[in-house]
């Protein structure tokens, strides 16, 4: 490796369609293990590098960018969302920031309707039923659940994202699309005929309420006790994007009163669920441990986007996917 290579630090192994990339022109260190390093070994394995390749998991704040060095010229995150990083702070020092967009759009959607349809059909609380030995004969009035055709969603984040589980939802279940953004969504309204309205008209009217907003500052904590009485009984809650977006004691409060139906979540806080719980004992919430983007070609696609991000930054060239401030 001549002497002028680039050290990159890869807080994880990723798929080789981008790990491969790296390894080819950087000097870099890939750590091994499936959990994350500790903060005070991440913090020294940093030092000296010019890029880093980040998940979700690793906090890039000012203390990370000091414990880098000032050669630092790229974080790298193998996400879309990037709320583990300050981004402003990184652009104050001239730090470039990427993310990976676009390319888990389809699998993430897919993630939110899985959800959606499990927890409003009660598929999971059935299987364990079944493999209880429960199951005795057929029931008429056993594990009824809701319907979908022609019901109402409410998307609460009208991106890339929201837009395609309002797709399929109106594509494959004739639902009704309203949204709740702080932008307009004009296509998303000509192509589904979704409706803007304000965050209670949404909670109010919708059977299924989809997040897929960013989580920052603003929509930290927005689905709490408040939201949720605001729901239909009926109602069935649905978080793919970040798990402090909802306050997750209010929200085993308000499915163990039935004061909404069920809630079919992607993602926790924290993260891993602590064992205890009180969301992993209920019968109408389903927890899948994060793995929305989890596809072969999601998966593929981020660690390219990712490694294209790293290695433009190194060079001081436009980054493939940059997150600006
Ligand atoms: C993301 O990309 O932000 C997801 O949460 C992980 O794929």
């Amino acid at each position: 490796m001549p002497a002028e290579t680039p050290r990159v630090f890869v807080t994880r192994e990723i798929p080789a369609a981008g790990l491969d990339l790296i390894r080819q022109q950087c000097d870099a260190e890939i750590w091994p293990e499936p959990l994350p390093p500790s903060r005070e070994v991440l913090l020294q394995k940093i030092q000296g590098c010019a890029g880093v390749l980040t998940l979700l998991t690793e906090k890039v704040d000012a203390e990370f960018m000091d414990a880098a060095g000032p050669q630092l010229k790229v974080i790298s995150n193998y996400a879309v969302g990037y709320n583990n990083i300050s981004v402003d702070e990184a652009t104050s020092r001239g730090i470039a920031v990427g993310n990976t967009p676009g390319v888990l759009t389809e699998a993430t959607a897919d993630m939110a309707f899985a959800l959606l349809i499990s927890a409003a059909r009660r598929i999971v609380e059935s299987e364990r039923y079944v493999q209880q030995g429960k199951w005795k004969t057929w029931e008429p009035l056993g594990h009824i659940g809701c319907d979908l055709e022609g019901r109402t969603i409410g998307i609460v984040g009208m991106g890339r994202i929201g837009s395609s589980m309002a797709r399929k939802c109106h594509g494959g279940w004739n639902m009704k699309v309203l949204y709740h953004d702080n932008y307009r969504n004009e296509a998303a309204e000509q192509e589904f005929g979704a409706k803007q309205v304000d965050l209670d008209t949404l909670l109010a009217e919708s059977d299924f309420v989809s997040v897929h907003t960013d989580l920052n500052p603003t929509t930290e904590g927005m689905f709490n006790a408040d939201a949720f009485r605001k729901m239909k009984p009926t109602a069935v809650f649905v978080n793919t994007a970040r798990g402090p977006l909802h306050v997750q004691a209010d929200l085993a409060a308000a499915l163990a009163s039935g004061e909404i139906f069920a809630a079919g979540l992607d993602v926790t806080n924290p993260e891993p669920i602590e064992m205890d719980d009180p969301l992993l004992k209920l019968p109408n919430c389903i927890v899948a441990p994060h793995i929305a983007s989890g596809t072969v070609s999601s998966r593929n696609g981020m660690a390219e986007i990712a490694a294209a991000n790293l290695l433009n930054g190194l060079k001081g060239e436009p980054l493939r996917c940059p997150v600006k401030a």
